[in-house]
């Protein structure tokens, strides 16, 4: 007889999924002008999103089915209430190698002991200007400052890797790229360059996109970047340092190189919808049957079917733009 263990994630491409990501809440308390959608959209109310207890729940499906690495994100996951609790119960939860979190920094600076006594050592931080008013501009607020002290206090506090993400956009911080890199050398960050992709529809779209051959180009200028080997850890960042550089810098080629074929992730939206691509807007309702008292058989066929779902391949470059009509605060980058 089969049973739920027989059941590992991997769909018609072979590719082995054990990567969750959780978008805990659809706030935020930044308005990234590239983020954030043109025209309001209603936030999710209360009984909208799923409770702590019911992710947890959804974790304890998806690890029995092999997912072993697990992300928190947002919106922004610590403007959720009870956020520090959950964590340590993620962490506790049987099965899981891996958790990790993404938070854009606001908050990061009084709460990181408690991100650090639920057990966490691993985020990322987003952060797209080292320039004060050219984060407010970004931002919509004045918190360079506070993100930038928080970033300091997790690097004294012992947080490893602490990843800086960096959306590449043209016009707005192109500048200012061979400075963040130079990151790399005094501090033992991951810097990031993440490709800007079109996701949604966000109050501002670059004109044209700034991709990693050319960001290459420019932090060059720094010295040589030697290629690192890759760990368990890396997913889609291709990852170089700088001789004698305390740090790296890594690149997230969303669009300028498939990297679909190495993709490991599902995602659960803050409402409850299982994803199993960024890029796609097929969704399966995990929600419902959490609601409707399903059975942990039910939350497995629920996963089963979401892989299957899984496209073999993203269409932003090989088709006129899509159109994901899901938002990034929503789904969690
Ligand atoms: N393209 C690429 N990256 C994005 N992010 C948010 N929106 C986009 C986009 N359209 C990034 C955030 C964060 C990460 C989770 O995703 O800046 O660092």
């Amino acid at each position: 007889m089969t049973t739920e263990n027989d059941f590992k994630l991997i769909d018609n491409c072979n590719r082995h999924l054990n990567y969750l990501r959780i978008s805990i809440t659809d706030r935020c308390n930044l308005q990234c002008r590239y983020c954030v959608p043109q025209e309001l959209i209603p936030k999710l109310s209360h009984t909208d999103i799923l409770t702590y207890e019911e992710i947890l729940r959804v974790v304890q499906a998806a690890t029995r089915l092999g997912i072993s690495k697990v992300r928190v994100t947002g919106g922004e996951p610590l403007v959720r209430k009870g956020v520090y609790d959950f964590l340590q119960q993620l962490v506790a939860s049987e099965g899981l190698k891996d958790v990790s979190l993404t938070t854009n920094g606001v908050l990061l600076h009084d709460n990181l002991p408690k991100i650090q006594s639920a057990g966490i050592s691993r985020i990322n931080i987003s952060l797209d200007t080292l320039d004060r008013q050219k984060f407010h501009d970004i931002t919509g607020f004045d918190d360079f400052k506070q993100v930038w002290q928080g970033i300091l206090k997790a690097h004294r506090m012992g947080f490893y890797p602490i990843k800086l993400n960096i959306v590449a956009l043209r016009g707005v911080n192109d500048m200012e790229l061979v400075e963040m890199a130079r990151l790399s050398l005094r501090f033992p960050f991951h810097i990031r360059f993440i490709e800007y992709m079109p996701i949604g529809r966000a109050a501002f779209r670059p004109e044209s996109l700034l991709l990693v051959p050319e960001i290459k180009d420019q932090i060059g200028v720094l010295g040589n970047l030697i290629a690192v080997q890759e760990d368990r850890h890396d997913g889609p960042a291709q990852r170089y340092r700088y001789p004698d550089a305390k740090g790296e810098v890594g690149f997230i080629p969303a669009i300028s190189q498939h990297f679909c074929n190495k993709c490991n992730r599902l995602r659960l939206t803050a409402s409850g919808q299982l994803r199993p691509c960024l890029l796609s807007d097929h969704q399966e309702d995990l929600k419902k049957v959490l609601r409707e008292n399903g059975s942990d058989r039910d939350l497995a066929d629920i996963f089963i079917r979401s892989v299957n779902h899984k496209p073999s391949d993203h269409n932003l470059v090989s088709q006129k733009p899509a159109h994901v009509c899901g938002q990034m605060r929503a789904i969690g980058g």
